[in-house]
């Protein structure tokens, strides 16, 4: 891990640069996350084909960087740039320069003039970061071939040391090649952790040596899906674990694009798939006698003898063998204490122990694990309920989820803690309302939402969304009232170390799902960990996007497309006619639109205010900043069916705490129909719909597998 405020050799640097940079001014320019300072001075350097990348003979890490510099100017541009160890005559050079400072720094600047871009930092880390900065100036006008830079002088340093991303590998499966894209993605918005869950309930993804029913076993499980009744066919098996070649390959990828792989193993609970495998570690009868696929809370728990912390000390050992982070993830979050205070063995041995109840049993489970990791030298970090039940060794380090308030203790108890806040940062969250979204978790989280989080004043209570499809929000949610932000002293601040989006996968079953699920809302979050608050603001930000978008279909990124989509919300007007209303989440651009197979362009007609079409009608309408399309076109045939037809997602969800996006099984043509559906309160409303001339009403129905357990309910 590095640590964000190493400003000593940036300053010194400031300084050297002072007199050159004397009539530059500040601009703002086309990258996420906003660089600290950007200042502009007249004057260019073309990028062509041929140009150097210039870096020291014996250092590998700014070969590294040269490398990949030169691979992503070929991919995105069609540039070929070539690592050199000195400057060609006549032809620009972009130079890679190590300077003093500290070897963990990851502050670079970039200095654009004279025929040349000099990329300076202490560290391999900031010249990798100069070069995606440079990557993304050569890639702001989205066009290929040689490149004009403007002169400019750029200094930067990120604002938090921990930039994250989780991804559940347990609940479904990814590829490593998968992996390492998205590693690739994180590096590209200075994304530097990659927190890997790699066991839980439905799955273990990794060996250990000594207990080879762990994959055996514990890797597989039936699929998350209804029953097809019709067939009968056996359920297939689903599953599957990274070899140790393919984690020391992902480490090293990723150790290459400074990301930090910090593994989870979970426990107590979270850990059926090891308790199927090793029922002898159980603190009771294992109720489930094969491997789940329900998500949830399962009624499943290590037990607390010897012979466990044997086993989680083995597969600690190992894991801290294979993965150099730090920091090891132990989970520790939604332990089911019922199975404990049932459980005869437990209570003996809590007795024996003197131990007065099954949360203070916990933190003597966590801070044995705790033992295990810091006799290597390495930190724990857990979920926020780590901290209940007792002290813990100050260089403990938890994850909040569920509000701010247990970042506020945490940070007045000496601990170092990261915002992984629900529902804002679960990006196993829909973005958006239209039908087309991937499946997932119910509320609504839009790029505005994960861009709204400061991490210096995270929101205290639970930050409950506005309400699925924008009903009014349901009593008792307490969702009406802008939660209170949490305030830190100077102290406490400094315990904030980072922010992460989690990729939770219950409902996330394909790589291209989760891609979309986690772009763009991974630059919000990028942006929200490396530049400070004062810079950051959403008109901005949103002024930069269409371009940081643009750049990732060249990467094979097909992001989500909420933010700037144009949305039609129709309804009928009259026996023949409807009432359309457009608008995009992000509200950015002009939408403009045409009527009944016009083609559409920049010239189209610009969107006022609710068009009243005859119908049938076929509606084309996208959003456009002067010639430039930012979203693709909508094209709809709107039908006296159509306006009066309603998908679940485009209905207002009755009260509950549990919307989910659910998939039923295949259809006729194959395609699996996902349901918006609220699973404690299955009933949705469509308000204000006016039923006098109505003669019938059809309704579409499936069984939809919820596939959750709620521990007793
Ligand atoms: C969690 O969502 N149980 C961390």
């Amino acid at each position: 891990m590095v640590s964000a405020g190493r400003l000593g050799a940036l300053t010194v640097l400031a300084a050297a640069l002072a007199a050159a940079t004397a009539s530059a001014q500040p601009v703002t320019i086309d990258i996420v996350p906003r660089p600290l300072t950007v200042q502009s001075a007249p004057g260019a350097v073309w990028l062509r084909n041929g140009a150097a990348i210039v870096v020291p003979s014996r250092d590998a890490g700014a070969r590294g960087a040269a490398r990949w510099l030169s691979a992503l100017a070929l991919q995105s541009r069609g540039l070929r740039l070539t690592p050199r160890f000195a400057p060609v005559p006549g032809r620009t050079a972009i130079v890679l320069e190590r300077i003093a400072g500290p070897a963990e720094s990851e502050a670079y600047s970039i200095d654009i003039g004279r025929d040349r871009i000099i990329i300076r930092s202490p560290s391999e880390h900031g010249l990798l970061y100069g070069v995606v900065t440079l990557w993304q100036l050569m890639t702001t006008d989205g066009a290929k071939g040689p490149v004009r830079l403007a002169n400019l002088h750029i200094e930067d340093q990120p604002r938090f040391a921990w930039r994250g991303m989780l991804l559940d590998s347990a609940r479904h499966f990814q590829s490593p090649a998968f992996i390492e894209r998205l590693i690739d993605w994180m590096a590209l918005h200075k994304l530097n952790v990659l927190q890997w869950h790699l066991t839980d309930d439905q799955g273990w993804r990794l060996p250990i040596t000594g207990y080879p029913k762990l994959t055996a076993i514990g890797a597989w499980r039936v699929p998350a899906t209804v029953k097809d009744s019709a067939s009968n066919a056996p359920a297939r098996s689903y599953g599957g674990y990274y070899s140790r070649t393919q984690i020391r390959a992902i480490i090293a990828h990723a150790q290459a694009r400074n990301v930090t792989i910090v593994p989870e193993i979970e426990m107590p609970g979270h850990a059926l798939s090891a308790l199927l495998a090793y029922p002898e570690l159980s603190a009771g009868p294992v109720p489930p006698r094969t491997m789940q696929s329900d998500w949830g809370l399962i009624p499943a728990a290590f037990g607390v003898d010897e012979p466990v912390f044997r086993f989680l000390s083995d597969v600690l050992g190992q894991v801290m063998d294979l993965f150099p982070s730090r920091f090891i993830a132990i989970g520790g979050d939604e332990i089911p204490l019922p199975i404990w205070k049932a459980s005869p063995a437990v209570q003996a041995r809590m007795k024996g122990l003197g131990i007065a109840d099954e949360t203070a049993l916990q933190n003597y489970f966590i801070r044995r694990i705790d033992t295990i990791l810091a006799k290597r030298g390495r930190r724990m970090i857990g979920w926020e309920e780590i901290l209940q039940g007792g002290p813990l060794p100050a260089d403990a380090a938890i994850t909040s989820w569920r509000g701010a308030a247990s970042a506020v203790s945490a940070a007045q108890g000496g601990h170092d803690v990261v915002l992984g806040i629900a529902p804002t940062l679960y990006f196993d969250n829909r973005q958006g309302e239209r039908p087309s979204e991937p499946p997932g978790r119910g509320w609504v989280v839009s790029l505005r939402d994960v861009y709204a989080l400061d991490p210096g004043a995270p929101p205290l209570p639970p930050p409950l969304p506005p309400a699925p499809t924008g009903q009014a929000p349901a009593a008792g949610l307490g969702a009406a009232a802008p939660a209170p932000l949490a305030r830190f002293s100077a102290a406490e601040s400094a315990h904030i170390i980072g922010v992460q989006g989690n990729l939770w996968t219950e409902h996330i079953r394909t790589e291209a799902r989760l891609a979309k699920m986690a772009f763009p809302r991974a630059a919000a979050v990028a942006e929200a960990a490396w530049t400070p608050q004062a810079e950051r603001d959403w008109p901005n930000f949103v002024a930069r996007l269409p371009a940081e978008i643009a750049r990732y279909a060249p990467l094979g990124l097909d992001e989500d497309d909420s933010a700037l989509a144009v949305e039609a919300k129709t309804g009928p007007e009259g026996p023949a006619g409807a009432q359309v209303t457009l608008s995009s989440q992000a509200g950015y651009g002009q939408i403009r639109y045409s009527l009944d197979g016009q083609p559409l362009g920049a010239s189209s007609k610009l969107y006022r205010g609710a068009l009243h079409l005859t119908l049938p009608a076929r509606l084309r309408a996208a959003s456009f900043v002067g010639a430039r399309r930012l979203s693709p076109i909508l094209d709809e045939t709107l039908s006296a069916a159509s306006v009066r037809t309603r998908l679940s997602q485009q209905l207002t969800l009755c009260p509950g705490t549990l919307p989910l996006v659910l998939e039923g099984p295949p259809d006729r043509t194959g395609s699996r129909p996902a349901f918006l559906v609220q699973i404690m309160n299955s009933c949705w409303i469509w308000p204000a719909n006016d039923l006098s001339d109505v003669g019938a009403v059809q309704l579409e129905v499936m069984a939809a597998p919820f596939n959750l357990q709620l521990g007793a309910e």
